[in-house]
């Protein structure tokens, strides 16, 4: 997401959405591809590759490092890969924009590199949390230096030498495990991490695609270190966070039926499909598939009477980018529905339990904060009115999905952060919900 000018969007109710779409590739496998196909020996071809801001921040970074990446068609790069130990001492600070992910899974990967780095982001990323990933990579033998003693933005690294650990994570995060995990593709040796709850496993997918030893063990993961990456040829699956903005979108609008072609069904990610489910949804995964080493599926969505449910403990980390947009399904559902565990929404891209209760409540919906969730209960309709994305691509996007069954028109404000992870999401929307 930039700091630019502010871009204002309005959404009117629809009465319509109907056909078939497919949603850009998945964030988080393209991070890695360009992560992982940079470290390997050969050349990566990658397609379905997401061209949000996150991910050209990711690019950027290894270009600046001397790999050589080409765009060979509109989502198709070839990666020229430098072996675990080529990539060169960046001449510059790596601007991360947005993106956590970047941070995250980079301080790893340059704390096992033999030269000085310096991490910075946009304003948002630059308050969020980052002790979570220099704690253990400190233990590691890591040097790093950040604001308020290494918690915040920019980061500074001295690279060098690293000792395997075994890391008992205190939160269900996929940065901080990936995070040691790139570290520990450097070190002589297993690194083991452990974690609360599963969180997303595609950087031990893509790893043991590309060959390395990854081991999942009860709790956690093992990854042998030193591995001689081989290079592939990734596809990179539809993004599941991006289709669920579709699916509730379906869900909630009377007479829809959707079908959203290669999403991305991994079990760590589709806790957005159960829970619709759960709550009453027709959804149906058709034409099953696997696609390197992640699983796909075509999705079909009707229009459903969706009822409030509880979600807590496993589920959250499965869905957990798909809050907003939940919480404007249950806000649309009979009953009430208890969302608890998720305190981890406080610290992403925005606190989005603050944002969500701010933003939906503007539109009259019943929704109320909790520490660690949020309890909303559903109405038939929403109010029209004028809200704000707070900066956070995907509250801008709920707010879209929650426009459609309002009354009046949703003035939407600040909606240029849809490009960190979904370009030509309004295109999208207008298309399917009958404006074009
Ligand atoms: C991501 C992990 C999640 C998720 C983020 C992408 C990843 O963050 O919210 O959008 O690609 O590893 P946490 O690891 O902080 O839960």
């Amino acid at each position: 997401m930039s700091d630019n000018q502010p871009l204002t969007r309005s959404v009117l109710p629809t009465k319509s959405l109907r056909g078939e779409i497919s949603v850009p590739g998945d964030k988080s496998i393209s991070h890695r591809s360009i992560m992982f196909g940079s470290l390997a020996e050969g050349t990566t071809r990658v397609s379905g590759f997401l061209m949000g801001e996150d991910n050209l921040s990711t690019w950027q970074a290894f270009e600046t490092m001397g790999v050589n990446i080409r765009q060979t068609g509109p989502d198709a790069l070839e990666i020229e890969g430098v072996g675990l130990d080529g990539l060169v001492e960046p001449g510059n600070v790596l601007d991360c924009g947005n993106s956590g992910t970047t941070m995250r899974l980079m301080s790893g990967l340059m704390a096992g590199q033999n030269f000085f780095s310096v991490l910075t982001g946009d304003k948002y990323l630059r308050r969020r949390p980052m002790k979570r990933v220099v704690t253990p990579l400190a233990a590691m033998g890591a040097r790093i230096w950040g604001r308020d003693g290494g918690e915040r933005a920019p980061l500074a690294i001295q690279g060098g030498s690293l000792k395997p650990i075994t890391y008992a994570s205190p939160v269900a995060s996929a940065q901080v495990k990936s995070a040691v995990l790139l570290a520990g593709l450097s070190v002589d040796g297993e690194t083991r991490v452990t974690e609360p709850h599963l969180s997303r496993d595609h950087s031990e997918r893509m790893l043991t695609y590309f060959g390395a030893d990854v081991l999942p063990f009860a709790g956690g993961v093992s990854l042998t270190g030193r591995p001689r990456l081989m290079a592939q040829d990734v596809i990179v699956p539809g993004d599941v966070s991006s289709a669920a903005f579709f699916m509730v979108a379906g869900l909630i609008t009377p007479g829809a039926e959707l079908t959203i072609r290669n999403v991305g069904i991994n079990p760590t990610r589709s806790g957005i499909i159960d829970i619709l489910i759960a709550m009453g949804g027709q959804l149906e995964l058709l034409n099953i598939r696997e696609q390197s080493g992640e699983p796909v599926a075509d999705v079909l969505v009707r229009h459903s009477r969706l009822k409030g449910i509880e979600i807590s403990g496993d589920m959250v980390p499965r869905a957990i980018d798909e809050f907003p947009v939940i919480s404007v399904a249950a806000a649309l559902a009979e009953g009430t529905t208890t969302i608890r565990d998720a305190e981890e929404l406080r610290v992403k891209e925005t606190d989005r339990i603050a944002a969500m209760v701010s933003e939906l409540g503007k539109l009259g919906a019943q929704i109320e904060a909790r520490p660690d969730g949020m309890v909303i209960t559903g109405a038939e309709q929403l109010n029209g009115g004028k809200v704000t994305s707070h900066g956070d691509h995907r509250i801008a996007m709920s707010m879209a999905v929650a426009a459609l069954c309002a009354r009046a028109e949703v003035t939407i404000e600040d909606t240029e952060c849809t490009e960190t992870s979904f370009p030509g999401f309004w295109i999208l929307l207008d298309k399917i919900s009958g404006s074009l």
